[in-house]
């Protein structure tokens, strides 16, 4: 199969350790015995604090973004460090890069792409790109809810959602304030125009990404039953 791996910044680099990160690389390691692995890896709180300090100084945007960027691909750097000559030694800036750097290692990491968007929309537009089979998308959270369960305690998870469904929540959501949505609207969109069958799961142990790639009942799985 060909499996895309979104593993959020804040998942990979939470409490800045390299054994952390080994685990992480011993997991992709191991999908990576019967799979082709594409992993994404996000800019986790060092991003936002880098993207704060750029914003306070007085850039726009998109420069703010290309500066989240950077942290993306400098934390995409640590896993390949961490799966050393298994992973394709260097971090795609695009789409093309990483395909062409599939057909010489089966474990390719990379990093954002563009301003405007976050790394769930690059992992979206990879699936899409290189045909995946299945998108894990591996967050802080056990999956999607109805409304901000650190809002409403009692909001109900979703087991299954299709990616209309899963549109509709993020619009939602997005009409708050501040919101941290728990995936970025272009992926959304993207998973829904290429069917893309994805499982929004908690990453916290890397091993849940084992449990999703099986088909066992974890997170929210969208357009997949
Ligand atoms: P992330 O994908 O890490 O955003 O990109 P996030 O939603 O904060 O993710 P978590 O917390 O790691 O799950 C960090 C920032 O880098 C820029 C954006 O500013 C984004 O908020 N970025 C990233 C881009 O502009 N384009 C990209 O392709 C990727």
């Amino acid at each position: 199969m060909r499996v895309v791996l979104s593993v959020g910044g804040s998942i990979l680099m939470r409490g800045f350790s390299s054994k952390r990160i080994e685990e992480y690389a011993k997991v992709i390691d191991e999908i990576a015995e019967e799979n082709k692995i594409f992993v994404v890896v996000g800019g986790g709180e060092m991003a936002r604090r880098y993207i704060k300090i750029s914003r306070d100084l007085g850039s726009d945007e998109s420069h703010s973004d290309y500066i989240g960027i950077g942290i993306t691909r400098m934390n995409a750097k640590l896993l390949i460090s961490a799966l050393s000559d298994k992973a394709y030694p260097e971090v795609p800036e695009n789409f093309r890069e990483a395909k062409r750097a599939s057909l010489l290692k089966d474990i390719v990491v990379m990093g954002g792409t563009e301003p405007g968007h976050t790394t769930d929309a690059v992992s979206a537009i990879l699936s899409e790109y290189v045909d995946a089979d299945i998108l894990i998308n591996a967050t802080s959270v056990d999956g999607v809810y109805e409304e901000d369960p650190k809002k409403n305690p009692r909001a109900k998870r979703f087991d299954h959602l299709t990616p209309k469904a899963l549109i509709e929540i993020i619009v939602r959501s997005e009409m708050n304030a501040g919101a941290n949505t728990v995936l970025d609207i272009l992926a959304a969109k993207i998973i829904e125009r290429s069917r893309i069958p994805t499982y929004i799961i908690d990453g916290s142990d890397p091993k849940n990404m084992l449990k999703a790639l099986r088909g066992e009942k974890i997170g929210t799985k969208v357009g997949v039953r």
